[in-house]
């Protein structure tokens, strides 16, 4: 039988202290007793509690097996054995869960892991940021236009982004809705990748049709061939073999929305611990990462393994509390580091962390992510990223983790498989006059599939043959 954590009434629970050090029995609504910054206010808390005990009734997106094997792949990833990729939307919209966007950004993906198993001559562990994607942090609660204030747009899970009272209003409903659309989409991904979609023979499956003549095409279809023939030779030697038929892929989204992510955090027969399940790998963000906020405190209690990320003015000593707080037993795999700290500050932010988690032997998986850190405004309002400035701090941060001796393990981008035009450079140079053709995004610039794929192969030309 299932418990229903978030509607026992009686938790036994020792006063939150701030110290979070000191550990106090863990709930899925023990978080309730911290500070959860970033939630919604809910007009109507009946409807709240309506939308939440549905939740809990339904069932997972995910197992406990696919959730501790991932976690296992991200310890191997720590140790150099293999390379994250993490990937998706800033934000998913309900109105792009449909084939072509969810097929699409599964393409790139593929084709970027595809760069990347044959450059670096490592497996990659797949990571979308779907299935889930769909609340996000803002940097203020309100938005005012012409004189007129309204609540900020929160993510698709929450409100939606039109400059309506109505369209603003926080909507428990939507939180059915955000898990059915994860569903749907989760539904997707698996019956494309059982299929045979990720299929190595095929890769041609992947090819998008409005980069037929793109610049990176000739040195992406040399990799194809060259893969194709090792496969062929492989399966010479060895027989078919159904590790070219199949790729395993796994999701993640932010765990901002506590009231979502407890109804969804069960205990299940044979694994022992509570697991999320609506996403494999959930991660802490920046604007939530307090010590002793709310988010560290559900995020400690879970046994899936869990990304926090990292950006510039945090001090080494409140990060290794914080990995206290969340890896006490410094488990491998458990915690992947998200660095991002932005083109200008890399070099100055990022070197005391590692020196710091690796003087205290610290097991934790180093990934950057080079998007967040480099956003922008243009006069024109226009919110935009330079790929030379995402490109910088990617290549900065392999340069500073050879130089501590640490290793850079993993990558965290904001793509689309959809032709936008949202971040400025990159193969087709985009300038700011092209911003305004293919501008998508409600929320962060994403990069489109070309300037994924010369993402995937600068971490090649940097970090392959090492
Ligand atoms: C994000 O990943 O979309 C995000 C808001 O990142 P960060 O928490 O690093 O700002
Ligand atoms: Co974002």
């Amino acid at each position: 039988m299932m418990v229903d954590p978030t509607h026992t009434s009686g938790d036994i629970m020792v006063a939150a202290t701030s110290q979070a050090t000191t550990q106090h029995a863990w709930s899925p609504t023990s978080w309730r007793s911290r500070t959860a910054v970033q939630q919604p206010a809910y007009a109507d808390a009946a409807a709240l509690d309506r939308a939440v005990a549905q939740l809990h009734e339904l069932p997972p997106l995910v197992t406990s097996w696919e959730v501790l094997a991932l976690k296992r792949k991200l310890a191997e990833a720590q140790e150099g054995r293999c390379f994250l990729l993490q990937g998706g939307d800033c934000a998913e919209s309900f109105a792009d869960c449909t084939s072509p966007i969810i097929s699409n950004r599964l393409k790139v993906l593929l084709q970027m892991s595809l760069v990347l198993v044959h450059g670096l001559k490592l497996p990659v562990v797949r990571v979308g940021r779907f299935a889930g994607q769909y609340a996000k942090p803002r940097s203020a609660d309100t938005e005012t236009r012409d004189g007129v204030t309204l609540p900020c747009y929160r993510g698709d899970i929450v409100n939606a982004p039109e400059f309506t009272a109505a369209a603003r209003e926080p909507d428990p409903r939507r939180l059915i809705e955000a898990h059915s659309r994860s569903a749907l989409t989760m539904n997707f991904v698996r019956a494309l990748i059982d299929g045979g979609f990720a299929d190595l023979h095929h890769p041609e499956y992947w090819d998008l049709e409005w980069v037929r003549h793109s610049p990176l095409q000739d040195e992406y279809q040399r990799m194809v061939e060259a893969i194709g023939e090792a496969v062929r030779f492989m399966e010479t030697l060895a027989g078919e073999s159904p590790a070219y038929q199949k790729v395993d892929f796994y999701t993640s989204h932010e765990a901002l929305l506590l009231n979502y992510e407890g109804a969804v955090t069960r205990e299940v027969p044979r694994n022992p611990g509570w697991f999320n399940l609506s996403t494999h790998f959930p991660w802490i963000g920046m604007r939530t990462a307090q010590l002793d906020g709310a988010h560290v405190e559900y995020c400690r209690g879970i046994q899936n393994p869990m990304g926090l990320k990292l950006g510039p003015g945090v001090k080494p000593d409140q990060l290794l509390r914080t990995i206290d707080a969340l890896n006490p037993d410094n488990e491998p795999g458990r915690l992947t580091l998200i660095t991002r700290m932005g083109a200008a500050k890399v070099e100055a932010e990022l070197p005391p962390h590692l020196r710091a988690v690796k003087a205290e032997g610290k097991r934790v998986l180093w990934c950057c992510d080079p998007m967040h850190g480099n956003g922008e405004t243009l006069p024109s309002g226009v919110k935009t990223r330079r790929f030379e400035n995402i490109r910088a701090e990617l290549d900065h941060a392999f340069d500073i983790h050879a130089a501590c001796g640490t290793r850079l393990g993993g990558v965290h981008l904001e793509l689309t498989g959809e032709n936008v035009t949202e971040c400025l450079g990159g193969a087709r140079d985009l300038t700011e006059a092209d911003l305004a053709r293919a501008y998508k995004s409600t929320v962060d610039p994403r990069l489109n599939y070309e300037q994924s794929l010369e993402i995937a192969m600068l971490i090649v030309r940097k970090r392959g043959g090492r």
